[in-house]
């Protein structure tokens, strides 16, 4: 081939390229002859082979490789926000924990203390019932259950008080010993009971509004809730901090709004 002309050998090339279908090449270096043989041995190869074998079927553990449920490519995005949800959810309840501190929540936890006479719900057993309405029915102002819890039965007993609560309640009046002759115990510091002031309102409030159920909004005792206890009662915290105590605490906040009366640490008629 050496004898003859580039051009011409060019011009043969895409003479038998047309015949073949082909488009001329654009670039001149893909029409050096060496390439062009070897693409037309390629193309006379694939047009005249029988069609190929089919391809082995695959074995047992391919097929259930592929045909097992995978994890959609959107649970995979879910669950790597694992770890962030865990974290949202942990903020998430750490103000609520707050909210919970005040006279309820150390209420609830002396509860346990009373729960044995008195139920866990507050159904009764060697103490008086106190669920259902039946503990605001005795003492429809808080001053007088504070006081009656802090003193206990036996010293109304020997103050010669013939009832505490209310002298008119639903289902008559409440003698002291007069729940199978048991008596109720103090729990005042003065008396030898174990509870400081704060904690004997925080449990009276526990049985008024979580066991006795008190509800907080109504208009019957959204006042008293408020004043007394609310996780911002400033009465509370005075007890707490010593500041106030039941004793002087009607003195001390005489100019509040619907000032607080008497409590008292000793036996004394109600409302006195
Ligand atoms: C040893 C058993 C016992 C324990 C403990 C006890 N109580 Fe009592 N409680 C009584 C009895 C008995 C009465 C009835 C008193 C009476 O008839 O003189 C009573 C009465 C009461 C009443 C008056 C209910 C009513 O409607 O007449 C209240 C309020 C009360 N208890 C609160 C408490 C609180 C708060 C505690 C825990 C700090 C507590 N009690 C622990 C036995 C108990």
């Amino acid at each position: 081939m050496a004898g003859i002309p580039e051009h011409l050998l060019k011009r043969a090339q895409e003479a038998r390229d047309k015949a073949a279908g082909k488009t001329p090449a654009a670039d001149g270096a893909t029409a050096s002859p060496n390439v062009l043989v070897k693409v037309e041995e390629k193309k006379s190869v694939a047009s005249a082979a029988t069609p190929p074998p089919p391809p082995p079927p695959d074995p047992a553990y391919v097929v259930a490789a592929n045909s097992r449920k995978k994890i959609p490519f959107w649970a995979m995005a879910t669950l790597s926000l694992l770890p962030l949800w865990a974290l949202l959810y942990v903020l998430a309840i750490r103000p609520q924990e707050k909210i919970v501190e005040g006279p309820l929540a150390v209420g609830a936890g002396v509860y346990g203390t009373c729960a044995g006479c008195h139920g866990a719900e507050g159904a009764g057993g060697a103490g008086r019932v106190l669920y259902q309405g039946e503990v605001l029915k005795t003492f429809p102002k808080i001053e007088d259950m504070l006081n009656f819890v802090y003193t206990g039965s036996q010293q109304y007993v020997s103050a010669g008080l013939k009832i505490y609560g209310n002298p008119d309640r639903e289902g008559g009046a409440h003698a002291p010993l007069s729940y199978n002759g048991n008596p109720m115990p103090q729990q005042g510091e003065k008396y030898g009971g174990a509870l400081s002031e704060a904690q004997i309102l925080g449990v009276v409030c526990h049985e008024r509004y979580v066991i006795s159920g008190a509800d907080p909004q109504s208009e019957t005792w959204k006042a008293e809730y408020e004043r007394w206890c609310a996780p911002g009662s400033e009465i509370f915290a005075g007890l707490e901090s010593g500041s106030v105590n039941f004793d002087n605490l009607a003195e001390t906040y005489a100019a509040m709004p619907e000032a607080p009366a008497h409590v008292g640490t000793d036996p004394r008629p109600t409302g006195k």
